[in-house]
């Protein structure tokens, strides 16, 4: 069966835990450094499943790497035909982002259609329609999908059809080396649009409005990489913070962005927990029981992620009373609640929705990850369970977590990785 981790669930966590660079901000500014000249550094980088397939797509399409301590350098050298490995192109959605790039650098790309958590339909449609009103002509031959722009990208002004992350940042990537003026309206406001905007700035962009709903671009004929620090994963911080709702004493999560954690501080506060922020920093203490929430939605940034929506679900398992959490972005975030359920809780998936009936206690199971944020999700469950606990499926979490055994570990739970 492979490599699982083993959580020994019931004990209180205590302790702090830095949180790494946000791996939704790193995998497009990875695919940003191929628009420089010169070599592009990104400091503290986590060594992440996606990470490691980004490098060998970079290297396909000409760029070197290296890693110096935990920052890794990238650097274009040599001409490449704008093809993409079909492995790692199909592992994660973030092959996506090598559309833009590879197009000003190769003059068109080749590859399928990418891949990542199977969430629901994740179509690339806005990607490619945006590129196409840029000049670029797309043209699919079965699952292979060819983009070119021999003559270059020109500016154009584009209203996306609903505000995607990563169509916001494949056109800003388009826009930066276009012909002329590009304006994105309808554009995404995630943190992580704005951090591939300031880099792509120090590199020499002109970009207005990055973080609004309107992106307004200066085409420039040349980047020249940069030095550029990822901002913190809010993520992984509100996976933290979970943990600490689930497991019950307290965790310090250290470097984190209190503004993008907000909405998932607020619903533990509401469940119960003492949220104590500081500067770049907050305490998440659980003491006594948690209660249920009621209902509570996702959205797109500000609101409530839709990544951190299975973590949260997964520490009201045990909290008295009734939650329902609502995923407005994705049709299949839920995919854990069999593993919940098998853990002894009480939920079940209406539409888009987890409806959580809170019980007193969970026991241990043998539960698989069918994805990502999922997959921690069923650590974070675990955490509460007593006794012993094996999740399946380590890939997937591995894809965003470096070691969220270890980190774990640190703060007094009992999760190990084992092999079988
Ligand atoms: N969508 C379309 N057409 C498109 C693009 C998106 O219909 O061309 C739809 C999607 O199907 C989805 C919605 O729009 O229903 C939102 O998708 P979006 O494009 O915003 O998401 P993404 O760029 O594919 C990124 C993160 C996800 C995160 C979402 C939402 C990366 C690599 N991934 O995905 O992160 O959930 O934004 O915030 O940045 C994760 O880290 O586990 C993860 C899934």
């Amino acid at each position: 069966m492979g490599e699982y981790l083993l959580v020994r669930g019931g004990r209180p966590l205590e302790g702090a835990a830095r949180v790494p660079a946000a791996k939704n901000s790193v995998l497009p500014l990875l695919a940003a450094a191929l628009l420089c000249e010169g070599e592009s550094f990104f400091t503290q980088v986590p060594r992440l499943a996606d990470v490691q397939q980004s490098l060998v797509i970079l290297s396909a399409l000409g760029c070197e790497y290296q890693w110096r301590g935990r920052g890794l350098a990238v650097r274009r050298c040599a001409e490449a035909p704008g093809v993409l490995p079909e492995g790692p192109a199909r592992a994660m959605r973030s092959s996506v982002f090598y559309l833009a790039p590879a197009i000003h650098r190769c003059g068109r790309v080749r590859m399928p259609m990418p891949g990542g958590c199977k969430l629901g339909p994740r179509p690339i449609d806005i990607h490619l329609d945006g590129l196409d009103k840029m000049g670029a002509r797309v043209d699919w031959r079965g699952e292979t999908l060819t983009v070119s722009a021999p003559w270059g990208l020109t500016g154009a002004d584009y209203t996306l059809r609903l505000p995607s992350v990563g169509a916001t940042e494949t056109l800003l990537m388009a826009a930066v080396l276009a012909k002329g003026e590009t304006v994105l309206r309808g554009a995404a406001m995630e943190p992580e649009v704005v951090d591939l905007a300031a880099f792509l700035q120090r590199c020499g962009a002109r970009i207005e409005g990055a973080g609004s709903p309107m992106i307004r671009v200066q085409g420039v004929r040349e980047l020249r990489g940069a030095v550029h620090t990822p901002i913190p994963d809010r993520i992984v911080a509100a996976t933290l913070a979970a943990a600490a709702a689930s497991a019950g004493g307290w965790v310090r999560i250290q470097n984190c962005q209190l503004e993008a954690l907000a909405p998932t501080l607020e619903i533990l506060r509401r469940a119960g927990c003492r949220v104590e922020p500081a500067a770049n920093a907050v305490t998440v203490r659980r003491v006594g029981w948690l209660r249920g929430v009621g209902r509570v939605y996702t959205g797109v940034y500000p609101a409530f992620s839709t990544d951190a929506a299975p973590v949260v679900a997964a520490a009201l398992l045990t909290a008295a009373g009734r939650s329902a959490v609502e995923d407005t972005v994705f049709e299949n975030r839920f995919a854990c609640a069999e593993g919940f359920n098998a853990l002894g809780a009480k939920t079940a998936r209406a539409g888009r929705a987890l409806e959580i009936e809170g019980v007193r206690a969970l026991g241990p199971a043998r539960v698989e990850a069918k994805d990502l944020r999922g997959g921690a999700a069923l650590v974070v469950a675990a955490l509460a369970a007593q006794g012993e606990t094996k999740v399946y499926g380590v890939e997937h979490i591995r894809r965003g977590y470096g070691d969220l055994a270890g980190t774990l570990a640190n703060l007094g739970a009992q999760v190990r990785l084992c092999q079988e």
